[in-house]
């Protein structure tokens, strides 16, 4: 009895200790990019804030990671606001691009992770330098920004004005504490999803990866009317052709966001089984049945 008693405690104390091992093994496991970009966290920071978060951004992203180095560097004095400091008279100055040092060689990425402080609610004016300097088109700009308070949407409006052309998505503003959980919601949101208003009510769309849908990132924002067909899709004619890759889903399900052909969109609300060839862009959740008549919609970034 007493050898029973030893033999069944050896056996219980083994499995709690596999067990524990696989709960550490969980919880060692790397951390996942979520998207399949090639990425680079690109920023200025004047005095070491913007770039802490620049370096947890481009652990969490596994991104390649470059400083924005001003040629003249700035000193405390440069940056004593409440006085006719350098970086004061440069934000009220409309002309001003302060020159980079370094030369930066953003070629081989998709998405730019676009850091900087906040100077007078926008963008120091080096980022004007820099886009003016760089040919930032086909590429994914996400701003982030540090701040005392103001948050990132004023420079935001700021970037897409100077540059109409630029793809430039939501950013958001970060502290220093921010987390990696934090970190990956953000980049999740901002690449694999995008706003669709349909008749005037926003869904969220999630995006598939591929290169059609990089292509339609840089093509947003847009907005037309979508015709009827067949009871259960609607479909537009865009103005650009996309380079795609379509193949035969089999089944379509609703909610099915796709292009037939390289420029034709087309939204489907019913699911039913197919013989046609399309290349996958997304699907939107709680699509309603959307009738027999046309539909106004909007990609939004
Ligand atoms: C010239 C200047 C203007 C600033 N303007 C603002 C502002 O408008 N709103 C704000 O919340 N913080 C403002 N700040 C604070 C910085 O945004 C903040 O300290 C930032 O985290 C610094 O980042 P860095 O260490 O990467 O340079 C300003 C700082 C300077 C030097």
């Amino acid at each position: 009895m007493k050898k029973l008693i030893i033999i069944i405690t050896i056996i219980l104390s083994f499995l709690l200790i596999t067990g524990c091992r696989k709960e550490e093994e969980k919880k060692k496991e790397p951390i996942k990019n979520n998207s399949n970009y090639n990425s680079l966290v690109l920023y200025f920071s004047a005095t070491g804030t913007t770039k802490k978060v620049a370096k947890k951004i481009a652990i969490v992203t596994q991104s390649d990671i470059i400083e924005i180095i001003p040629t003249e560097k700035y000193k405390d004095e440069d940056l004593n606001y409440n006085s006719d400091c350098r970086a004061n008279r440069e934000q009220n100055n409309p002309k001003a691009r302060p020159p980079i040092k370094n030369t930066i060689d953003i070629s081989q990425y998709d998405v730019i992770y676009l850091g900087y402080p906040i100077w007078w609610g926008t963008n120091p004016k080096i980022i004007l330098t820099l886009l003016d300097t760089y040919d930032f088109s086909n590429k994914i700009i996400i701003p982030f920004c540090t701040s005392g308070s103001t948050d990132i949407n004023g420079s935001v409006n700021d970037l897409r004005k100077y540059n109409p052309k630029l793809t430039i998505l939501t950013g958001r503003r970060f502290t220093t504490d921010v987390t990696t959980k934090e970190i990956l919601e953000f980049t999740d949101k901002e690449l694999n999803t995008m706003k669709v208003k349909i008749n005037d009510v926003e869904y969220e769309m999630t995006l598939e990866n591929n290169d059609t849908v990089k292509e339609l990132m840089n093509y947003v924002p847009f907005k037309g009317t979508m015709q009827e067909l067949n009871g259960n899709e609607k479909y537009l004619y865009l103005d650009k052709s996309f380079k795609t890759n379509s193949t035969n889903p089999k089944r379509i399900n609703k909610g099915d966001v796709m292009f037939y052909g390289d420029n034709c969109l087309v939204l489907f609300y019913e699911s039913f089984d197919t013989t046609y060839s399309y290349t996958k862009l997304g699907h939107i959740d709680n699509l309603p049945n959307l009738g027999n008549d046309s539909i106004s919609i909007e990609f939004i970034r």
